[in-house]
């Protein structure tokens, strides 16, 4: 099997990442843990997140006959840099849910004919019908931030993205579509813990991209355009919410925790959801660059 992009994680760190960066991913490391600044210095146990998670499906189940039922539309929006967490967040959701109520879209890279459509128009293909929940796994944030970083848009691509935006959502919202906007944030030196962690595993390797391996020399340029796109897209019709996901376990309890905390579907049991951590979840105040 290729390993195209064997090495190249480890030769960042060791060659080119500042000092203390590459102390702080090898300390945690060595102590088998989490790395970087995090409200909690350890990764939560397995035992006790299982337990939390377990009515968090149950009420996940209510949620999806409440969705069919009902017709309800409802988008949740995964957005955050590589390796934050999306697809783990996703999963948690899908093994518990049937595929023709809620459904995963995560866009390939736009075909040629996409390129001269409007940019929204390949995710209004995917928008869910009466009955279904589509869970993107990244979404038109795309152009306001990896588009952006590798140069795959104009600066008038962009700018007009940020125009057009507020609008597109506030049609969605306002036709009676659940939007829920989810940033999992992820330090720098936890990022490049999980990368190496992939380097060194190969059942994992598939989950290394070219755009992984590029996107280590651009944090600081990503930190810019997440900054912008906050600051542009944070709306009352349709707020984000940021949920610190260097501990995964934590993370994924606390997308659960708001989805299942925002949606008006019946039988909701609150004792079976606390709200979400206030120190890992919040608006984009918490986000920490
Ligand atoms: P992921 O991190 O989601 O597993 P990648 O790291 O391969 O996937 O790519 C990140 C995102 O960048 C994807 O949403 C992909 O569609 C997008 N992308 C990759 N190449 C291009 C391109 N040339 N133009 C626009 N978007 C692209
Ligand atoms: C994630 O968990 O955030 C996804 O796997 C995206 C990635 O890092 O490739």
């Amino acid at each position: 099997m290729p390993m195209p992009f064997n090495g190249h994680v480890t030769a960042f760190l060791t060659q080119q990442a500042p000092e203390e960066l590459r102390q702080t991913v090898e300390t945690a490391r060595k102590r088998d843990t989490l790395a970087g600044s995090y409200p909690y210095p350890r990764w939560m146990k397995k035992s006790d997140y299982l337990d939390a998670l377990a009515p968090l499906q149950f009420e996940l189940a209510k949620l999806q006959h409440w969705l069919a039922d009902t017709e309800q539309r409802v988008i949740v929006v995964f957005e955050g840099r590589d390796t934050a967490g999306k697809s783990g967040a996703i999963n948690r959701i899908t093994e518990v849910t049937n595929p023709r109520v809620v459904r995963v879209e995560a866009l390939p890279k736009p075909t040629d004919r996409q390129q001269r459509e409007w940019f929204f128009q390949r995710y209004v293909e995917r928008l869910p019908a009466g009955g279904e929940m589509v869970l993107f796994d990244r979404s038109w944030y795309n152009r306001a931030v990896i588009e952006h970083v590798f140069g795959f848009c104009t600066p008038d691509q962009r700018t007009r993205f940020f125009q057009q935006l507020p609008e597109f959502e506030r049609i969605l919202v306002g036709d009676g579509v659940h939007l829920i906007k989810i940033w999992l944030n992820v330090s720098r030196a936890e990022q490049l813990r999980r990368l190496l962690a992939r380097e060194n595993n190969e059942m994992r390797h598939w989950k290394l991209s070219r755009i992984d391996i590029e996107g280590l020399e651009k944090w600081d340029s990503y930190t810019h355009a997440i900054a912008e796109t906050f600051e542009r897209t944070h709306t009352m019709h349709a707020p984000w919410t940021v949920i610190r996901s260097e501990d995964k376990y934590r993370a994924r309890l606390a997308v659960l925790q708001h989805i299942l905390g925002t949606l008006p579907y019946a039988l909701k049991d609150a004792d079976n959801i606390p709200p979400p951590d206030p120190s890992i979840c919040g608006t984009p105040a918490i986000w920490d660059a």
